[in-house]
């Protein structure tokens, strides 16, 4: 497929996406919003894939939805059109997402950033729930997800001031994994992802699935979703290969299966 607002690229089995709408700091209109999600439910589907890596530019992850396509949006048409709900496609992918984020990473970009599942920041990154300025609030889940990622305390006030916080403090409240220099950003995030997807894919689906299991139910729920997914663990090929390496001191040679 063609597309005109991001760049798509495959390293192994790690699926590259890169937000590329470079003179609008990559804001999020709806050709975008599309064209990510189609191409990473393609990646998704596609059983060479293991990983998924988004990204931006170095200056921008992405500024926001884009706030001149939306201006005169009004509620009847957007509350029919379910505007943003393809967004959600985004965080019940099921391999894993890495999040690649140099520079702004505000508003619906630092809302994408959350749909990611490992989250890496580089030195310059700049994070953001400006909204409240432009006379609303988050509608990707950056009310929900910040909240959950850094507590009530610091994301009431990053929300409610539209403040934004680097990557020092992102990384001190718990938002990214870890901070890497900017020039080294994407080959580190790429490096993460081919670790991730060198790994037994039904595995790392399963890991992916009962980590997020945690955000959405109780912890006896959460623990028993685990056991059952352990447990289920055990009728993959990729079990037998990984524990019969361990015995024999070599490689696994998984098959993702
Ligand atoms: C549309 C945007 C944009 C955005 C930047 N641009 N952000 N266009 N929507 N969100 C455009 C600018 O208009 C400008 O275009 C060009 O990108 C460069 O931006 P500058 O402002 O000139 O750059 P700079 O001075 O470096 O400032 C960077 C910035 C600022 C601090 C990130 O651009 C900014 O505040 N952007 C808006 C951030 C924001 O409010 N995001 C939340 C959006 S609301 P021209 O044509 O003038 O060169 C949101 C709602 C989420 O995300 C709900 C669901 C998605």
């Amino acid at each position: 497929t063609a597309y005109e607002t991001i760049l798509v690229d495959r390293k192994g089995r790690v699926g590259l996406i890169t937000l590329n709408r470079p003179k609008a700091l990559n804001a999020l209109n709806s050709q975008l919003m599309n064209e990510v999600v189609e191409a990473a439910t393609a990646f998704d589907r596609d059983p060479e894939i293991g990983c998924l890596v988004i990204t931006g530019s170095e200056k921008a992850f992405a500024a926001g939805a884009d706030i001149k396509e939306m201006q005169d949006n009004r509620f009847p048409d957007v509350y029919l059109d379910d505007w943003l709900g393809p967004w959600d496609r985004l965080g019940q992918l099921h391999k894993p997402v890495v999040a690649a984020v140099a520079g702004y990473a505000l508003g619906g970009g630092c809302e994408l950033a959350m749909l990611c599942d490992i989250l890496l920041a580089a030195d310059t990154a700049r994070f953001g729930q400006p909204e409240i300025k432009l006379g609303v609030i988050p509608g990707i889940g950056g009310s929900q997800r910040l909240t959950r990622a850094i507590g009530k305390a610091k994301a009431m006030e990053l929300c409610l001031t539209g403040r934004m916080m680097g990557a020092e403090e992102a990384e001190r409240a718990g938002l990214v994994s870890r901070i890497v220099p900017a020039a080294d950003l994407l080959d580190e995030a790429m490096a993460v992802a081919e670790t991730v997807a060198a790994m037994s894919a039904p595995a790392a689906v399963m890991m992916k699935e009962s980590v997020n299991r945690a955000f959405e139910t109780t912890l006896a729920e959460g623990v028993r979703f685990e056991r059952r997914l352990f447990h289920a663990a055990f009728a993959t090929a990729d079990q037998k290969e990984g524990m019969a390496a361990f015995a024999e001191k070599r490689t696994p040679d998984f098959r993702h299966r």
